[in-house]
């Protein structure tokens, strides 16, 4: 999979679907050359690369008027000689230089992938699932060595890289910038696809095309964040989502972020992601080393649904971790939305009993059930149950629940603190700030300054108490406001800008601990929703609460855009009632379900409330999941018709399994048009040979041998799915059928 000309010193990753090659340049540094669809390997690629005089640059060597690093394609440039684009790397050194010329010094090739220390990362579980290269770059004047680590995998159209730096000097050196990937694109004509948003909407699909300049999108908030992603793509302008040249660019990585594109005089597009540089500073001491956080790149030559399933099989299977990342995911029922805080043991066990009996395995306690907290004003951080709701305790609740036959899940928010809790009164200095200045709060919340060890060890601690004394299955860490006033008392003044990674680093070594601890358990990350729905936390958390927003129309969008990059088994999706509480909408409990399917499925309202019509049809939602909850799971999902296109009236996708037998197929339509036209939708992934049986989700429920359709695939994928009739004004039928909001959904069997 690694090639080598160790006399020219090129570099040539493949695999089945991609080659990535570079080479040592003439004064050391690492030059690019290729990324994107298989190439033969030959010994020499050196046509790719040129040189030649320019006006108005510099150039590295007197009396050569042709080798300047402004000219050449890159792979981690340095900032200080001939470049004047923006580096990788930053370092500023005691004497006030902030030139780096880091000189290849070595390879070495290794089986497998190595682990990254601290931070969550890819893995393989077999040697012979991919190879990785490791580049080794030394800077004379620093006594600095720098390492590239490229992996390429055998099953994925994916290459990682990642980056470290250590110190062999006697000086201290300041990282200002260290990215964790750099790649030069010969020419910018690309799109830049990337999901932005914000609570509420979180990753809608936006596209621009690329422009001379800096491009980019970043958080400052201490996570990855709801405005943007810590992703993006670029695309060739005739892309689709099924056609086409993709690069995707991911970051596992839950903090402060910078995902840019620089595209310069000569249309050359630099693409880069890593820490944030803004408000970034790490100082490595003698003999010390700082490690970049990975890097995931996907190249696909079949659109964007090409590159979203090399994601989606790499992060299901080579990024979750545990038992829980093969496991069938609980149908759950989360009590937020159903009371808010205001519940007692008698309210809960009167919903847990009606969840059961509709076929509901996992009851999920939400916000409200420690300290004082009857509203959003306290107790954060005082992690003893409130007796006076709950009087027999978590234990005593957590078994009464099991009693009914479900499991017991339990909602935390690990990282803060109310100024009215006891952990305040004892410990305000663990609060992230600065001295002499105001704190800022958010959700009348403080956040704890998880770069100080003890502080780590505190929530350890009093979580790991409660989870080992009370029977509990699933675990919501939830993380509620953005980070203002950064600062730790605890650090000295030059270390200060190290305190979001510091703070991150802390999170990720207390849900190491957690999830080594209690490995039965499954956790669901979530951020107000999704604010850190990001790579970094698939590798604790294989679940993550998608969005606060349950409106089944919203979700259309949010769902979409995150199927972009992340699977259906990391995207947390519930049923809730109407009124919609974030968004006042009246949808039909049909629709709300089939947007609910395609995700880590549950309910969020008072089931107890529901009339004996709802309950016998959501009892047949639950039953229909479990049918097909591995399919979901597991399957291959394509997104067929877009919300960000056109009117966004239409949506559609589907999910197919990878052996091609069974399909489920999602259409769904904002407003009802009159006298529409007759439509079809070309479905994906399917076997062009085989027979299938086509159901509409009603008819399968009640009998699934009741078959009125038979199609080949190929007929379902080149002529369509008939979409049937919509109302027309000759046909009232109901308003779930054909109404505002409706939505279709079909089963499709072999045979
Ligand atoms: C924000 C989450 O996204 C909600 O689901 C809920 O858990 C609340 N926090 C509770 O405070």
């Amino acid at each position: 999979m690694i090639h080598v000309n160790a006399s020219s010193l090129q570099f040539h990753l493949q695999n089945d679907s991609l080659s990535y090659i570079f080479h040592v340049l003439k004064n050391g540094h690492i030059g690019h050359l290729y990324f994107g669809k298989r190439l033969h390997h030959v010994e020499d690629f050196s046509s790719f690369y040129q040189e030649d005089e320019r006006g108005a640059t510099a150039y590295v060597y007197e009396g050569n008027n042709q080798f300047s690093l402004d000219l050449v394609q890159q792979e981690y440039p340095v900032y200080g000689t001939t470049d004047f684009r923006y580096p990788a790397l930053h370092i500023e050194q005691e004497d006030g230089s902030r030139i780096s010329d880091f000189k290849y010094q070595s390879y070495r090739i290794m089986k497998g992938k190595p682990a990254l220390q601290g931070l969550p990362a890819t893995y393989v579980e077999d040697e012979q699932e991919a190879e990785t290269l490791e580049i080794t770059l030394y800077d004379e004047v620093t006594n600095a060595q720098l390492r590239l680590l490229y992996t390429v995998f055998t099953d994925y159209g994916v290459i990682t890289r990642s980056a470290s730096i250590s110190n062999h000097g006697n000086k201290p050196l300041n990282i200002n910038h260290m990215l964790s990937c750099s790649l030069d694109f010969f020419d910018a004509n690309y799109e830049m696809v990337q999901l932005s948003g914000s609570w509420s909407r979180e990753r809608h699909v936006k596209c621009r095309a690329l422009q001379s300049g800096v491009q980019s999108i970043s958080s400052t908030r201490g996570t990855s964040s709801s405005q943007h992603n810590p992703f993006f793509a670029l695309k060739r302008p005739e892309t689709t989502e099924d056609t086409g040249d993709v690069y995707g660019f991911n970051l596992v990585y839950s903090g402060n972020f910078l995902a840019q594109v620089e595209v310069d005089h000569y249309d050359v597009a630099r693409a880069s992601i890593g820490i944030n540089p803004f408000d970034f500073s790490w100082t490595l001491e003698e003999g010390e080393s700082f490690q970049a956080p990975e890097a995931v790149l996907v190249y696909s030559d079949q659109g964007l649904n090409g590159m979203s399933q090399q994601y989606h099989g790499l992060y299901r299977h080579r990024l979750a971790r545990g038992m829980w990342r093969n496991k069938p995911r609980p149908i759950l029922i989360n009590n937020w939305e159903a009371t808010y805080f205001d519940f007692n043991e008698d309210k809960i066990l009167h919903i847990a009993t009606e969840a059961k009996a509709l076929g509901i395995e996992l009851f999920v306690l939400d916000d409200g059930w420690f300290g004082q907290r009857n509203d959003d004003k306290t107790s954060l951080g005082d992690w003893f149950e409130n007796k006076n709701k709950l009087p027999n305790g978590l234990k005593g609740l957590s078994e009464k629940i099991n009693q009914l036959g479900m499991q017991f899940g339990l909602w935390f928010e690990p990282e803060m603190v109310s100024k009215v809790s006891e952990l305040y009164e004892t410990h305000p200095e663990w609060v992230i700030q600065v001295a002499n200045r105001a704190c800022s709060h958010g959700r009348n919340q403080y956040v704890l300054d998880f770069s100080r060890p003890e502080v780590v060890n505190y929530i350890d601690e009093k979580m790991a108490h409660i989870l080992q004394d009370c029977s509990i299955h699933y675990v919501k860490w939830d993380m509620n406001r953005y980070m203002t006033e950064i600062g730790s008392l605890a650090l000295p003044a030059h270390r200060q800008k190290e305190v979001p990674h510091r703070y991150i680093l802390g999170v990720y070594e207390l849900y190491e601990r957690l999830t080594t601890r209690f490995p039965h358990i499954l956790f669901e990350s979530c951020a107000s929703g999704g604010a850190r729905y990001d790579p970094g936390m698939l590798y604790y958390a294989p679940q993550t609460w998608t969005s606060d927003d349950t409106d089944a129309v919203e979700r259309l969008k949010i769902q979409y855009g995150t199927s972009m990059v992340y699977p259906l088994s990391s995207l947390g999706a519930h049923v809730s009632e109407v009124p919609n509480h974030q968004v006042m909408r009246v949808t039909p409990l049909s629709t709300r379900a089939n947007v609910a399917f395609f995700g880590t499925f549950g309910y969020e309202l008072d089931v107890s409330k529901m009339n004996e019509q709802e309950k016998q049809q959501v009892k047949a939602q639950i039953a229909f999941y479990k049918q097909c909850r591995s399919l979901i799971h597991d399957g291959v999902f394509y997104r067929l018709r877009s919300p960000f296109e056109g009117d966004g009236n239409e949506t559609a996708w589907m999910v197919v399994l990878p052996d091609q037998s069974m399909a489920l197929v999602g259409h769904y339509q904002v407003l009802a048009k009159p006298n529409d036209g007759f439509k079809r939708l070309c479905l994906r992934g399917l076997d062009k040979d085989q027979r299938y049986s086509v159901q509409q989700l009603d008819s399968y429920l009640k009998n699934k041998s009741n078959v009125e359709h038979h199609h080949y695939g190929d007929e379902l994928m080149y002529a369509g799915l008939n979409l049937g009739i919509s109302f027309s004004g000759t046909n009232p039928g109901l308003v779930e059928d054909s109404g505002d909001f409706c939505s279709k959904l079909w089963v499709l069997q072999k045979g």
